[in-house]
């Protein structure tokens, strides 16, 4: 990770540490991503609800793309294989569901509990590969810090 990563993380951190609402810690976390990472130009979070990702929180221009079913478009894809997926040229994916002309690549980041999808970080970059091992490591770790809360928000 980079010190730009690490300093993100470290915000992060230190923003959920005394919240317990889910709303409130998914859009703390948003918030700081964006501000402490300049290529992160649409930052956010879907929640899983039955077979669909729902819109939370996100920082960016407004997306058509508020309810996705599981598999469809990069975000479902993500949740169905439980997994990272990083997307390097977003207009070469066939499964990519487009949110602004101007973005050029995305990470998704699924936000997992005990082997279950509760949600994912999306985000997406206006310049071409702009993700890298840093930012999935240090997104990886913000997941897993939303989980608890995301899991107790549901339950
Ligand atoms: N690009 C995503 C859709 C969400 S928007 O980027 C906000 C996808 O392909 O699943």
């Amino acid at each position: 990770m980079t010190e730009r990563h690490e300093a993100a993380l470290r915000a992060v951190r230190e923003g959920l540490k005394d919240e317990t609402a889910a709303q409130r810690a998914m859009q703390v976390t948003v918030d700081l991503l964006s501000k402490h990472l300049p290529d992160y130009s649409w930052t956010g979070i879907y929640v899983l609800e039955g077979n669909e990702l729902c819109l939370g929180p996100y920082v960016g221009k407004p997306s058509p793309h508020t309810r996705i079913p599981l598999g469809r478009g990069i975000c479902g894809a993500a949740a169905a294989e439980k997994a990272t997926i990083i997307v390097d040229d977003v207009n070469a994916d066939a499964r990519y569901l487009a949110c602004s002309i101007d973005t050029k690549s995305e990470i998704v980041v699924p936000i997992m509990l005990d082997g279950e999808v509760l949600g994912e970080l999306d985000i997406d970059s206006d310049r071409p590969a702009a993700f890298g091992a840093g930012d999935r490591e240090m997104l990886e770790q913000i997941a897993g810090l939303l989980a608890p809360t995301l899991a107790a928000g549901r339950a």
